[in-house]
Protein backbone atom coordinates (compact mmCIF):
# COMPACT_ATOMS: atom_id res chain seq x y z
CA UNK A 1 0.00 0.00 0.00
CA UNK A 2 2.85 2.46 1.09
CA UNK A 3 4.96 1.80 -1.92
CA UNK A 4 1.64 2.92 -3.98
CA UNK A 5 1.88 5.76 -2.58
CA UNK A 6 5.06 6.95 -3.52
CA UNK A 7 5.08 5.56 -6.86
CA UNK A 8 1.67 7.69 -6.55
CA UNK A 9 2.88 11.12 -5.22
CA UNK A 10 6.60 10.28 -7.64
CA UNK A 11 3.58 10.15 -10.89
CA UNK A 12 2.30 13.39 -9.19
CA UNK A 13 5.40 15.69 -8.81
CA UNK A 14 6.59 14.43 -12.72
CA UNK A 15 3.18 15.29 -14.06
CA UNK A 16 3.22 18.57 -12.03
CA UNK A 17 7.06 19.39 -13.01
CA UNK A 18 6.43 18.22 -16.70
CA UNK A 19 2.91 20.63 -17.19
CA UNK A 20 5.43 23.61 -15.52
CA UNK A 21 7.72 22.95 -18.34
CA UNK A 22 4.85 22.59 -20.75
CA UNK A 23 3.44 25.80 -19.70
CA UNK A 24 6.32 27.77 -19.91
CA UNK A 25 7.09 26.54 -23.05
CA UNK A 26 3.79 27.79 -24.74
CA UNK A 27 3.74 30.79 -22.67
CA UNK A 28 7.52 32.03 -24.64
CA UNK A 29 6.45 29.88 -28.24
CA UNK A 30 4.87 33.19 -29.75
CA UNK A 31 5.48 33.31 -33.50
CA UNK A 32 8.09 35.31 -34.86
CA UNK A 33 10.49 34.45 -31.47
CA UNK A 34 13.76 33.10 -32.23
CA UNK A 35 14.34 29.39 -31.41
CA UNK A 36 15.29 28.53 -27.81
CA UNK A 37 14.54 27.44 -24.43
CA UNK A 38 13.30 28.82 -21.51
CA UNK A 39 13.48 26.81 -18.70
CA UNK A 40 11.78 26.53 -15.36
CA UNK A 41 9.07 28.97 -14.87
CA UNK A 42 10.95 32.30 -13.18
CA UNK A 43 14.06 30.90 -12.51
CA UNK A 44 14.77 30.15 -16.27
CA UNK A 45 18.34 28.86 -17.64
CA UNK A 46 19.59 30.95 -14.54
CA UNK A 47 21.53 28.43 -12.98
CA UNK A 48 22.80 26.60 -16.44
CA UNK A 49 24.24 30.09 -17.94
CA UNK A 50 26.01 30.10 -14.58
CA UNK A 51 27.13 27.24 -14.05
CA UNK A 52 28.61 26.40 -17.80
CA UNK A 53 28.86 30.24 -18.56
CA UNK A 54 30.33 30.41 -21.99
CA UNK A 55 30.06 26.35 -22.81
CA UNK A 56 26.09 27.36 -22.22
CA UNK A 57 26.45 30.17 -24.58
CA UNK A 58 28.40 27.53 -27.25
CA UNK A 59 25.98 24.57 -26.78
CA UNK A 60 22.72 26.72 -27.50
CA UNK A 61 24.49 28.37 -30.41
CA UNK A 62 25.15 24.76 -32.13
CA UNK A 63 21.47 24.07 -31.66
CA UNK A 64 19.64 26.92 -32.57
CA UNK A 65 22.92 29.30 -34.44
CA UNK A 66 23.55 32.95 -33.44
CA UNK A 67 20.22 33.96 -32.29
CA UNK A 68 17.97 32.63 -29.74
CA UNK A 69 16.18 32.92 -26.57
CA UNK A 70 16.19 31.97 -23.47
CA UNK A 71 15.40 33.23 -19.75
CA UNK A 72 18.01 34.17 -17.30
CA UNK A 73 17.76 36.52 -14.39
CA UNK A 74 14.50 36.69 -14.21
CA UNK A 75 13.50 37.79 -17.00
CA UNK A 76 12.95 36.25 -21.14
CA UNK A 77 16.11 37.60 -23.17
CA UNK A 78 17.10 37.27 -26.68
CA UNK A 79 21.23 36.39 -26.70
CA UNK A 80 22.68 37.90 -29.80
CA UNK A 81 26.36 36.18 -31.12
CA UNK A 82 25.90 37.39 -34.31
CA UNK A 83 28.10 40.47 -35.11
CA UNK A 84 26.30 42.20 -37.33
CA UNK A 85 23.16 42.49 -35.30
CA UNK A 86 24.88 43.39 -32.26
CA UNK A 87 26.07 46.34 -33.49
CA UNK A 88 22.76 47.35 -35.02
CA UNK A 89 21.39 46.94 -31.39
CA UNK A 90 24.03 49.10 -30.20
CA UNK A 91 23.07 51.71 -32.67
CA UNK A 92 19.51 51.59 -32.52
CA UNK A 93 18.43 53.19 -29.02
CA UNK A 94 16.62 55.69 -30.62
CA UNK A 95 14.32 52.92 -31.77
CA UNK A 96 13.61 51.47 -28.30
CA UNK A 97 16.72 49.52 -27.17
CA UNK A 98 17.59 50.78 -24.50
CA UNK A 99 20.29 49.59 -21.49
CA UNK A 100 18.53 46.63 -19.86
CA UNK A 101 20.25 46.42 -16.71
CA UNK A 102 18.22 44.46 -13.73
CA UNK A 103 16.76 46.73 -11.60
CA UNK A 104 18.27 45.03 -8.93
CA UNK A 105 21.65 46.55 -9.63
CA UNK A 106 20.10 49.79 -10.55
CA UNK A 107 18.70 49.65 -7.00
CA UNK A 108 22.32 49.70 -5.84
CA UNK A 109 23.87 52.36 -8.84
CA UNK A 110 21.39 54.84 -8.33
CA UNK A 111 17.50 55.51 -10.33
CA UNK A 112 19.84 58.52 -11.48
CA UNK A 113 23.22 56.24 -13.03
CA UNK A 114 23.90 57.40 -16.33
CA UNK A 115 23.60 53.32 -17.27
CA UNK A 116 20.07 53.66 -15.74
CA UNK A 117 18.23 56.88 -17.92
CA UNK A 118 17.62 57.11 -21.60
CA UNK A 119 16.72 59.83 -23.67
CA UNK A 120 17.34 63.41 -22.63
CA UNK A 121 18.12 62.44 -19.55
CA UNK A 122 21.21 60.34 -20.77
CA UNK A 123 22.19 63.20 -23.28
CA UNK A 124 22.99 65.43 -20.55
CA UNK A 125 24.76 62.70 -17.79
CA UNK A 126 26.72 61.92 -20.74
CA UNK A 127 27.73 64.97 -21.99
CA UNK A 128 28.43 66.33 -18.03
CA UNK A 129 30.61 62.75 -17.92
CA UNK A 130 32.48 63.57 -20.66
CA UNK A 131 33.64 67.07 -19.39
CA UNK A 132 34.81 64.76 -16.10
CA UNK A 133 36.69 62.08 -18.03
CA UNK A 134 37.40 63.14 -22.24
CA UNK A 135 40.57 63.25 -23.13
CA UNK A 136 41.49 67.43 -22.46
CA UNK A 137 40.97 66.84 -19.20
CA UNK A 138 43.13 63.52 -18.55
CA UNK A 139 45.96 65.61 -20.19
CA UNK A 140 46.17 68.71 -18.58
CA UNK A 141 44.60 67.23 -14.95
CA UNK A 142 43.78 63.77 -14.50
CA UNK A 143 47.38 62.42 -15.86
CA UNK A 144 49.08 63.94 -13.04
CA UNK A 145 47.37 62.68 -10.48
CA UNK A 146 47.57 59.28 -12.35
CA UNK A 147 51.60 59.45 -12.32
CA UNK A 148 51.44 60.47 -8.42
CA UNK A 149 49.45 57.70 -7.63
CA UNK A 150 50.68 55.30 -9.59
CA UNK A 151 53.67 56.05 -8.02
CA UNK A 152 52.80 56.25 -4.26
CA UNK A 153 50.98 52.81 -4.64
CA UNK A 154 53.79 50.64 -6.05
CA UNK A 155 56.67 52.31 -3.37
CA UNK A 156 58.19 49.52 -1.35
CA UNK A 157 57.27 46.51 -2.79
CA UNK A 158 60.85 45.77 -3.14
CA UNK A 159 61.72 41.97 -2.25
CA UNK A 160 58.03 40.92 -1.28
CA UNK A 161 55.55 39.04 -2.14
CA UNK A 162 51.96 40.37 -3.57
CA UNK A 163 49.01 39.70 -4.64
CA UNK A 164 48.74 41.86 -7.81
CA UNK A 165 44.72 41.25 -7.89
CA UNK A 166 44.28 43.20 -5.03
CA UNK A 167 47.28 45.64 -5.13
CA UNK A 168 45.69 46.62 -9.04
CA UNK A 169 42.27 47.05 -7.61
CA UNK A 170 43.45 48.89 -4.37
CA UNK A 171 45.49 51.28 -6.77
CA UNK A 172 42.55 51.53 -9.30
CA UNK A 173 40.23 52.52 -6.80
CA UNK A 174 42.55 55.04 -5.15
CA UNK A 175 43.09 56.65 -8.24
CA UNK A 176 39.42 57.46 -9.01
CA UNK A 177 38.76 58.48 -5.62
CA UNK A 178 41.50 61.25 -6.07
CA UNK A 179 40.42 62.13 -9.28
CA UNK A 180 37.17 62.89 -7.57
CA UNK A 181 38.11 64.33 -4.25
CA UNK A 182 42.24 64.63 -3.60
CA UNK A 183 41.98 66.47 -0.41
CA UNK A 184 38.71 65.64 2.29
CA UNK A 185 37.82 62.57 2.65
CA UNK A 186 41.67 61.27 3.09
CA UNK A 187 40.70 60.37 7.15
CA UNK A 188 37.67 58.33 5.96
CA UNK A 189 39.31 56.65 2.90
CA UNK A 190 39.35 53.07 3.98
CA UNK A 191 35.57 53.50 5.67
CA UNK A 192 34.64 54.11 2.21
CA UNK A 193 35.90 51.91 0.22
CA UNK A 194 34.98 49.21 2.46
CA UNK A 195 31.40 50.26 2.13
CA UNK A 196 31.94 50.73 -1.59
CA UNK A 197 32.84 46.97 -1.88
CA UNK A 198 30.60 45.51 -0.71
CA UNK A 199 27.72 48.45 -2.95
CA UNK A 200 30.27 46.98 -6.06
CA UNK A 201 29.79 42.90 -4.67
CA UNK A 202 26.37 43.64 -3.70
CA UNK A 203 25.45 45.27 -7.78
CA UNK A 204 26.65 41.74 -8.89
CA UNK A 205 24.62 39.06 -6.55
CA UNK A 206 21.28 37.45 -6.93
CA UNK A 207 18.40 40.23 -5.80
CA UNK A 208 17.81 38.40 -2.59
CA UNK A 209 17.28 41.21 -0.08
CA UNK A 210 17.13 39.73 3.28
CA UNK A 211 19.95 39.79 6.25
CA UNK A 212 23.30 37.99 5.30
CA UNK A 213 22.59 38.20 1.87
CA UNK A 214 25.13 40.19 -0.72
CA UNK A 215 22.53 41.89 -2.03
CA UNK A 216 21.23 42.59 1.25
CA UNK A 217 25.17 44.29 2.34
CA UNK A 218 24.87 45.94 -1.06
CA UNK A 219 22.06 47.94 -0.29
CA UNK A 220 23.40 48.89 2.81
CA UNK A 221 26.81 49.74 1.31
CA UNK A 222 25.30 52.23 -1.25
CA UNK A 223 22.99 54.31 1.86
CA UNK A 224 26.73 54.26 3.65
CA UNK A 225 28.22 55.68 0.40
CA UNK A 226 25.63 58.27 -0.10
CA UNK A 227 25.50 59.34 3.84
CA UNK A 228 29.14 60.09 3.05
CA UNK A 229 28.68 61.55 -0.21
CA UNK A 230 26.42 63.92 1.30
CA UNK A 231 28.33 64.94 3.59
CA UNK A 232 31.37 65.75 1.46
CA UNK A 233 29.10 68.13 -0.75
CA UNK A 234 27.76 69.99 1.80
CA UNK A 235 31.10 70.64 2.95
CA UNK A 236 32.46 71.96 -0.20
CA UNK A 237 29.70 73.68 -0.66
CA UNK A 238 30.12 75.68 2.66
CA UNK A 239 34.45 76.01 1.92
CA UNK A 240 35.38 78.97 0.70
CA UNK A 241 38.21 77.21 -0.99
CA UNK A 242 39.03 76.19 -4.75
CA UNK A 243 40.08 72.74 -5.72
CA UNK A 244 40.90 71.08 -8.80
CA UNK A 245 38.84 67.86 -8.93
CA UNK A 246 35.88 66.44 -10.46
CA UNK A 247 34.08 67.33 -7.49
CA UNK A 248 34.24 70.86 -8.29
CA UNK A 249 33.76 70.22 -11.68
CA UNK A 250 30.29 68.42 -10.59
CA UNK A 251 29.20 71.33 -8.27
CA UNK A 252 29.93 74.13 -10.92
CA UNK A 253 28.14 72.26 -13.87
CA UNK A 254 30.96 71.53 -15.88
CA UNK A 255 31.03 72.41 -19.86
CA UNK A 256 27.31 71.17 -20.35
CA UNK A 257 24.68 73.93 -19.95
CA UNK A 258 22.63 71.31 -17.64
CA UNK A 259 23.06 71.71 -14.07
CA UNK A 260 22.98 68.50 -12.20
CA UNK A 261 20.97 68.29 -9.24
CA UNK A 262 22.20 66.28 -6.05
CA UNK A 263 21.05 63.54 -7.05
CA UNK A 264 22.56 63.03 -10.11
CA UNK A 265 25.65 64.50 -8.77
CA UNK A 266 26.28 61.66 -6.72
CA UNK A 267 25.17 58.76 -8.65
CA UNK A 268 27.44 60.19 -11.67
CA UNK A 269 30.72 59.78 -8.51
CA UNK A 270 28.78 56.32 -7.90
CA UNK A 271 29.14 55.83 -12.29
CA UNK A 272 32.81 56.69 -11.80
CA UNK A 273 33.95 55.07 -9.02
CA UNK A 274 32.26 51.41 -10.27
CA UNK A 275 32.62 51.53 -14.15
CA UNK A 276 36.31 52.27 -14.29
CA UNK A 277 37.46 49.87 -11.07
CA UNK A 278 36.72 46.20 -12.01
CA UNK A 279 37.74 47.10 -15.64
CA UNK A 280 40.76 48.91 -15.11
CA UNK A 281 41.76 46.90 -12.36
CA UNK A 282 41.48 43.36 -13.81
CA UNK A 283 43.15 44.34 -17.23
CA UNK A 284 46.38 45.55 -15.41
CA UNK A 285 46.19 42.44 -13.22
CA UNK A 286 45.60 40.53 -16.54
CA UNK A 287 48.33 42.65 -18.27
CA UNK A 288 50.88 41.65 -15.40
CA UNK A 289 49.95 37.97 -16.26
CA UNK A 290 50.49 38.26 -20.17
CA UNK A 291 53.17 39.65 -19.69
CA UNK A 292 55.00 37.09 -17.01
CA UNK A 293 54.14 34.43 -19.66
CA UNK A 294 55.47 35.75 -22.87
CA UNK A 295 58.90 37.00 -22.21
CA UNK A 296 58.92 38.70 -25.72
CA UNK A 297 56.30 40.57 -25.45
CA UNK A 298 57.42 42.24 -21.48
CA UNK A 299 61.10 42.94 -23.58
CA UNK A 300 59.48 44.91 -26.21
CA UNK A 301 57.26 46.38 -23.61
CA UNK A 302 60.24 46.88 -21.06
CA UNK A 303 62.40 48.62 -23.97
CA UNK A 304 59.48 51.11 -25.09
CA UNK A 305 59.25 52.43 -21.49
CA UNK A 306 62.73 52.79 -21.09
CA UNK A 307 63.13 54.97 -24.07
CA UNK A 308 60.45 56.92 -22.72
CA UNK A 309 62.24 56.83 -19.22
CA UNK A 310 65.95 57.94 -20.66
CA UNK A 311 64.91 61.42 -22.27
CA UNK A 312 63.19 62.70 -18.77
CA UNK A 313 65.03 62.77 -15.30
CA UNK A 314 64.63 60.16 -12.67
CA UNK A 315 61.53 61.83 -10.56
CA UNK A 316 59.76 63.71 -14.13
CA UNK A 317 56.16 62.53 -14.50
CA UNK A 318 55.22 61.20 -17.80
CA UNK A 319 53.10 63.47 -20.27
CA UNK A 320 50.38 63.02 -22.73
CA UNK A 321 53.22 63.12 -25.53
CA UNK A 322 55.14 60.12 -23.77
CA UNK A 323 51.74 58.64 -23.53
CA UNK A 324 51.15 58.91 -27.35
CA UNK A 325 54.47 57.07 -27.65
CA UNK A 326 53.34 54.04 -26.42
CA UNK A 327 52.38 52.16 -29.11
CA UNK A 328 53.15 48.67 -27.93
CA UNK A 329 51.59 49.15 -24.50
CA UNK A 330 48.23 50.49 -25.81
CA UNK A 331 48.39 46.72 -28.47
CA UNK A 332 49.18 45.36 -25.12
CA UNK A 333 45.79 46.63 -23.84
CA UNK A 334 44.17 45.98 -26.30
CA UNK A 335 45.37 42.18 -26.96
CA UNK A 336 44.73 41.62 -22.98
CA UNK A 337 41.18 42.92 -22.92
CA UNK A 338 40.67 40.83 -25.79
CA UNK A 339 42.03 37.84 -24.77
CA UNK A 340 41.09 37.95 -21.53
CA UNK A 341 37.41 39.36 -22.05
CA UNK A 342 37.41 42.05 -19.79
CA UNK A 343 33.48 42.69 -20.54
CA UNK A 344 31.26 39.99 -21.64
CA UNK A 345 28.80 41.67 -23.22
CA UNK A 346 25.79 44.60 -22.73
CA UNK A 347 22.65 44.24 -21.68
CA UNK A 348 19.37 45.74 -23.29
CA UNK A 349 16.02 45.81 -23.46
CA UNK A 350 12.95 46.64 -25.99
CA UNK A 351 10.69 49.08 -25.33
CA UNK A 352 8.29 48.26 -27.58
CA UNK A 353 8.15 44.37 -29.80
CA UNK A 354 10.46 45.09 -32.33
CA UNK A 355 12.05 43.67 -35.57
CA UNK A 356 15.15 42.31 -35.77
CA UNK A 357 17.06 40.17 -38.47
CA UNK A 358 13.50 38.61 -38.90
CA UNK A 359 12.38 38.01 -35.79
CA UNK A 360 9.79 39.49 -33.62
CA UNK A 361 10.63 40.72 -30.13
CA UNK A 362 8.32 41.38 -27.87
CA UNK A 363 8.37 44.40 -25.50
CA UNK A 364 10.39 44.30 -22.04
CA UNK A 365 12.26 41.59 -22.97
CA UNK A 366 15.76 41.82 -22.37
CA UNK A 367 18.76 41.71 -25.68
CA UNK A 368 21.87 40.18 -24.24
CA UNK A 369 24.50 41.41 -27.00
CA UNK A 370 27.01 39.19 -26.36
CA UNK A 371 30.70 40.50 -27.75
CA UNK A 372 32.99 37.31 -26.17
CA UNK A 373 32.90 35.12 -28.88
CA UNK A 374 33.87 38.47 -31.99
CA UNK A 375 37.15 38.31 -29.43
CA UNK A 376 38.07 34.61 -30.68
CA UNK A 377 36.91 35.10 -34.01
CA UNK A 378 39.97 33.55 -36.47
CA UNK A 379 39.14 35.70 -39.32
CA UNK A 380 39.73 39.06 -37.30
CA UNK A 381 42.13 37.31 -34.74
CA UNK A 382 43.83 34.89 -36.39
CA UNK A 383 45.24 32.08 -34.00
CA UNK A 384 42.80 33.88 -31.49
CA UNK A 385 43.64 32.11 -28.65
CA UNK A 386 47.32 33.52 -28.47
CA UNK A 387 48.45 36.24 -26.89
CA UNK A 388 49.78 38.42 -29.76
CA UNK A 389 49.97 42.21 -29.09
CA UNK A 390 51.97 42.24 -32.53
CA UNK A 391 48.83 41.79 -34.64
CA UNK A 392 47.24 45.45 -33.12
CA UNK A 393 50.59 46.98 -34.69
CA UNK A 394 50.71 45.01 -37.80
CA UNK A 395 46.92 45.87 -38.73
CA UNK A 396 46.37 49.44 -37.43
CA UNK A 397 42.59 49.28 -38.36
CA UNK A 398 41.72 46.58 -35.98
CA UNK A 399 40.73 48.99 -33.34
CA UNK A 400 39.00 50.86 -35.48
CA UNK A 401 37.14 47.89 -36.94
CA UNK A 402 32.98 47.62 -36.68
CA UNK A 403 33.09 44.33 -34.97
CA UNK A 404 35.66 45.72 -32.27
CA UNK A 405 32.78 46.23 -29.25
CA UNK A 406 35.06 45.76 -26.30
CA UNK A 407 34.16 49.51 -25.34
CA UNK A 408 31.11 48.90 -26.61
CA UNK A 409 29.22 51.15 -29.64
CA UNK A 410 27.01 53.81 -30.44
CA UNK A 411 25.62 56.52 -28.26
CA UNK A 412 26.80 54.42 -24.97
CA UNK A 413 30.11 53.29 -26.45
CA UNK A 414 32.51 53.68 -22.93
CA UNK A 415 33.24 57.32 -22.32
CA UNK A 416 36.68 56.38 -20.22
CA UNK A 417 38.16 54.46 -22.76
CA UNK A 418 40.80 56.80 -23.03
CA UNK A 419 41.20 57.12 -19.25
CA UNK A 420 40.90 53.59 -18.43
CA UNK A 421 44.29 53.35 -21.12
CA UNK A 422 45.88 56.05 -20.08
CA UNK A 423 45.78 54.40 -15.94
CA UNK A 424 46.72 50.88 -16.93
CA UNK A 425 49.62 52.46 -19.56
CA UNK A 426 50.69 54.48 -16.30
CA UNK A 427 50.91 51.27 -14.02
CA UNK A 428 52.82 49.52 -16.66
CA UNK A 429 55.11 52.03 -17.70
CA UNK A 430 56.55 52.52 -13.60
CA UNK A 431 55.84 48.39 -12.91
CA UNK A 432 58.26 47.56 -15.53
CA UNK A 433 60.70 50.11 -15.30
CA UNK A 434 61.53 49.29 -11.56
CA UNK A 435 60.72 46.28 -10.88
CA UNK A 436 61.42 42.26 -12.42
CA UNK A 437 58.74 39.58 -10.88
CA UNK A 438 57.75 36.23 -10.96
CA UNK A 439 54.52 34.42 -10.28
CA UNK A 440 54.64 32.54 -7.05
CA UNK A 441 52.55 29.71 -9.34
CA UNK A 442 49.89 27.75 -9.47
CA UNK A 443 46.75 29.92 -8.81
CA UNK A 444 43.92 29.78 -10.93
CA UNK A 445 42.26 32.42 -13.28
CA UNK A 446 38.72 31.88 -13.89
CA UNK A 447 37.06 33.59 -17.09
CA UNK A 448 33.60 33.89 -16.41
CA UNK A 449 30.90 35.09 -15.33
CA UNK A 450 34.08 37.93 -14.48
CA UNK A 451 37.41 37.22 -15.11
CA UNK A 452 38.73 37.07 -11.60
CA UNK A 453 41.83 35.23 -9.41
CA UNK A 454 39.69 33.44 -6.85
CA UNK A 455 42.56 33.14 -4.30
CA UNK A 456 44.69 36.41 -5.99
CA UNK A 457 47.71 36.29 -7.83
CA UNK A 458 51.04 35.96 -5.79
CA UNK A 459 53.99 37.62 -7.36
CA UNK A 460 57.57 37.87 -5.77
CA UNK A 461 58.63 40.87 -6.84
CA UNK A 462 62.38 42.86 -6.75
CA UNK A 463 63.70 46.06 -7.56
CA UNK A 464 65.76 46.22 -11.23
C1 LIG B 1 39.56 48.98 -19.65
C2 LIG B 1 38.62 49.66 -19.14
C3 LIG B 1 37.18 49.74 -19.56
C4 LIG B 1 36.40 48.90 -20.31
C5 LIG B 1 36.80 47.60 -20.98
C6 LIG B 1 35.07 49.50 -20.38
C7 LIG B 1 34.01 48.97 -21.08
C8 LIG B 1 32.78 49.60 -21.22
C9 LIG B 1 31.70 49.11 -22.03
C10 LIG B 1 31.70 47.82 -22.84
C11 LIG B 1 30.68 50.00 -21.93
C12 LIG B 1 29.32 49.95 -22.66
C13 LIG B 1 28.18 49.60 -21.73
C14 LIG B 1 26.83 49.56 -22.45
O1 LIG B 1 26.75 49.76 -23.65
O2 LIG B 1 25.82 49.32 -21.77
C15 LIG B 1 31.10 51.04 -21.02
C16 LIG B 1 30.32 52.11 -20.63
C17 LIG B 1 30.71 53.02 -19.67
N1 LIG B 1 31.96 53.16 -19.12
FE1 LIG B 1 33.56 51.98 -19.47
N2 LIG B 1 35.08 50.66 -19.64
C18 LIG B 1 36.35 50.84 -19.13
C19 LIG B 1 36.79 51.90 -18.36
C20 LIG B 1 36.01 52.92 -17.90
C21 LIG B 1 36.47 53.98 -17.04
C22 LIG B 1 37.90 54.20 -16.51
C23 LIG B 1 35.40 54.77 -16.76
C24 LIG B 1 35.44 56.01 -15.91
C25 LIG B 1 34.73 57.01 -15.97
C26 LIG B 1 34.26 54.21 -17.49
C27 LIG B 1 32.98 54.72 -17.49
C28 LIG B 1 31.93 54.21 -18.24
C29 LIG B 1 30.58 54.78 -18.20
C30 LIG B 1 30.13 55.94 -17.33
C31 LIG B 1 29.82 54.03 -19.10
C32 LIG B 1 28.33 54.23 -19.44
C33 LIG B 1 28.19 55.11 -20.65
C34 LIG B 1 26.77 55.37 -21.09
O3 LIG B 1 25.86 54.67 -20.67
O4 LIG B 1 26.61 56.34 -21.86
N3 LIG B 1 34.69 53.09 -18.15
N4 LIG B 1 32.40 50.78 -20.62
Amino acid sequence: MEVLMVISLLFLGLLFFFCLLKWNKIKYSKKGLPPGTMGWPFFGETSEFLKQGPEFMKNQRARYGNIFKTHIFGSPTIISMDPELNRCVLLNEAKGLVPGYPQSMLDILGKCNIAAVYGFSHKHLRSNMLSLVGTPLIKDRLLPRINRYVKLHLRNWDGSTVDIQEKTMNMTFLISFKQITEVELSSIYDAFKFEFDKLLVGSLSLPINIPGTKYYHGLKGRKNVMKFLKELVERRRQSPVTYDDMLDILLRGGDSAYMLSDEEIYDQIIAILYSGYETVSTTSMMAVKYLHDHPEALQELRDEHFSIRKRKTAEEPIDWDDYKCMTFTRAVIFETLRLATVVNGVLRKTMNAIELNGFVIPKGWRFYVYTREINYDPFLYPEPYKFNPWRWLDNKSLEAHKHFLIFGGGGRICPGKELGIVTVSTFLHYFVTTYRWEEIGGQKIVKFPRVEAPKGLLIRVNKF
